[in-house]
């Protein structure tokens, strides 16, 4: 029996945060067991806003560092670099070409990010979903585990798919029953840690493009760091910690933290903070995230002390990748009708 294929992808741009791992990568490890994994460094996607040239690479390679040092195996996983494989791009443009305008136009991220960007908003922000579609259907994947702020993203892939490619161009056979063209995905959204939270506003969530450093945990941030930006973190004047009071983001969003961090789970700590005051809780808190915080600190040290084998994970993930993306979008390129290869 063939596994189930999933495919997911963080973008190399700065730091990976808890919201990264606990809402994306996290659930990513367990699957390696039972799926057939392909995890990408989507540094296409990283220049669809302003970006520096002299970090790119450096970054690219330190989130590879991290998907590996977070438990991603790269014996069972498929681990890659998106720019590396051309097929991304071209099966975008082809995409591009079936996607209907306004169907971007009404993308959440694109709304807020192009606010941010002010007049200066490039076309590759908006085709963005677009690429990500293109990353998506070029592994066939039936799954793809992210946080749900992507949801949105994922039900345009899926509409890619089915309405645009599927049922205008897959190939008929003998009795003209449409064959298979693109595989249909599923988005795959954990209920716990798919929401982190900032640290500064429990209503908002944390973010690499949040301007306050102070608003995140990353991943690689150092134990006094971690605790000082705990100590800072936001909270209110009521005793007890409690989840789901939604006058009380803070309270709802740290202690969901904790019951991941600390794993000792939701009704645990429910119980165990119910009467806790902020200045108890904050110490445990910080405790919890460094302690876990600590192994994948650990790995991903040992990783980029090694800098050949880390490339030599890429360029096996490359290799595999290229195989499978390429049959994919020759698949396309016949069906489109284009001159053959
Ligand atoms: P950011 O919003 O910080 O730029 P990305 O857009 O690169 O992060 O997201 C990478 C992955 O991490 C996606 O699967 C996304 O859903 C998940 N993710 C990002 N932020 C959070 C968060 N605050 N809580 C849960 N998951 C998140
Ligand atoms: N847009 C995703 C994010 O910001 C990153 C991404 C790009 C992605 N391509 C993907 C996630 C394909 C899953 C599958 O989080």
């Amino acid at each position: 029996m063939t596994r189930p294929r999933v495919l997911s992808g963080v973008q190399p741009t700065g730091s990976l945060h808890l919201g990264n791992w606990l809402g994306a990568i996290r659930n990513w490890v367990g699957l390696q067991a039972s799926h057939d994994t392909f995890f990408c460094v989507v540094d296409l996607h990283a220049i669809t806003v302003p970006h520096d040239p002299q970090r790119l690479a450096e970054d690219t390679l330190s989130t590879a560092a991290l998907y590996l040092a977070c438990g991603i195996d790269p014996d069972n996983s498929t681990v890659f670099v998106q720019s590396q494989i051309s097929a991304h791009s071209e099966l975008c443009w082809l995409l591009n070409c079936v996607t209907p305008l306004n169907w971007l136009e009404r993308m959440i991220q694109f709304k807020e990010k192009a606010i941010k960007q002010g007049d200066n908003v490039s076309v590759g922000l908006l085709d963005y979903p677009v690429l990500m579609a293109a990353d998506i259907l070029l592994y066939d994947a039936d799954l793809v585990p992210v946080g749900e702020d992507q949801k949105q993203h994922l039900e345009l892939a899926r509409d890619i798919a089915q309405q645009r490619i599927n049922a205008r161009f897959a190939p008929r056979d003998a009795k003209g029953e449409p064959l298979p063209l693109l595989k249909v995905p599923e988005p795959m959204i954990l209920r716990e840690g798919a929401r982190v939270m900032s640290l500064t506003d429990g209503s908002s969530k944390m973010s690499k493009s949040d301007p306050n450093e102070g608003s995140r945990i990353n991943l690689l941030d150092p134990p006094e760091t971690i605790v000082k930006k705990i100590k800072r973190a936001k909270t209110d004047p009521i005793l007890g910690l409690e989840f789901g009071n939604p006058e009380r983001p803070e309270a709802d969003n740290l202690l969901g933290l904790y019951a991941l961090l600390s794993g000792k789970g939701r009704q645990a700590v429910a119980a165990e903070c119910a009467q806790m005051g902020w200045g108890t809780f904050k110490p445990l808190l910080a405790e919890a995230t460094v302690e876990a915080l600590k192994p994948v600190q650990q790995k991903y040290q040992e990783l980029r002390a090694d800098p050949a084998t880390l490339l030599a994970v890429l360029a096996q993930g490359r290799q595999r990748a290229s195989a499978v993306a390429d049959q994919s979008l020759s698949r396309v390129r016949q069906a489109l009708g284009f001159l053959g290869t």
